[in-house]
């Protein structure tokens, strides 16, 4: 299977499920449906994202500088990020809606020091509110449609503990042009949802990035 048709099998999933009045059904479908090989999963790198490990050592997270700090990697898909922000010295969790998705991490990481979790964005442990240092978030606001995603900048942003950090790394635009296909890239607006949440906007890049199929992304960060 190449890239291009997992993209558009991911498609005719997220589809099929919200005609359904079902807008998250579709990522375990997916998870499954690709039994164990990566290649089936869109998103899938093997790394952790080039945004996130230029951010790492641009602020010269190191081992040192992470140590004892905790990480919450939302929607973490198969676990790349997580890892790379363990190696970094994070104490991570990292979480997804997707139990086959959270399987899959734990059996690709069988030695792993990240904390692993099934769960749902909209119904978190309360206990991870405003308990992390470092919130990273990649890729899951744009995989929601408008109508979700409005709701999930809350609980993103409650998670950040004061004087901590929020990342998120999302393809970009500056107007919304077919908002019935996914993934729907977030405009700066939208971003701006954070900061009326009480979060500070720190950096902000828009880039073009992507060897095979180079697309605009935003890397945003805030403080708590
Ligand atoms: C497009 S994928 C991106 C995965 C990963 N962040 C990456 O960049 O490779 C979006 C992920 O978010 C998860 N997800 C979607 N809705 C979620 C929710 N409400 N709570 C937790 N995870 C969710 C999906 O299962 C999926 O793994």
């Amino acid at each position: 299977m190449t890239r291009d048709d997992a993209r558009q099998r991911a498609r005719e999933l997220a589809k099929e499920h919200r005609a359904r009045g079902d807008a998250l059904g579709w990522f375990e479908k997916l998870y499954v449906e690709a039994r164990g090989d990566a290649e089936h999963v869109p998103w899938a790198d093997d790394e952790p994202h080039p945004l996130l490990a230029d951010w790492l050592a641009r602020e010269r997270v190191d081992g040192i500088g992470a140590t004892g700090r905790r990480a919450l990697v939302v929607g973490a898909g198969l676990g790349d990020d997580a890892e790379g922000l363990a190696r970094a010295g994070f104490a991570v969790t990292a979480f997804d809606l997707s139990p086959t998705a959270i399987e899959w991490c734990r059996r690709r990481f069988p030695t792993s020091r990240v904390e692993y979790r099934v769960a749902d964005l909209f119904a978190a442990p309360a206990e991870w509110r405003s308990a992390f240092d470092l919130v990273f978030e990649c890729y899951t606001l744009q995989a929601l449609p408008l109508g979700v995603r409005e709701r999930a900048f809350e609980p993103i942003a409650t998670f950040v503990a004061p004087g901590g950090t929020l990342l998120v790394v999302t393809r970009g635009t500056d107007v919304h042009e077919n908002v019935e296909e996914l993934p729907l890239p977030l405009t700066q607006a939208e971003l701006a949802r954070f900061e009326a949440l009480g979060l500070a906007r720190t950096d902000f890049l828009d880039v073009v990035t992507g060897e095979q199929m180079p697309l605009r992304r935003f890397r945003a960060v805030y403080r708590r």
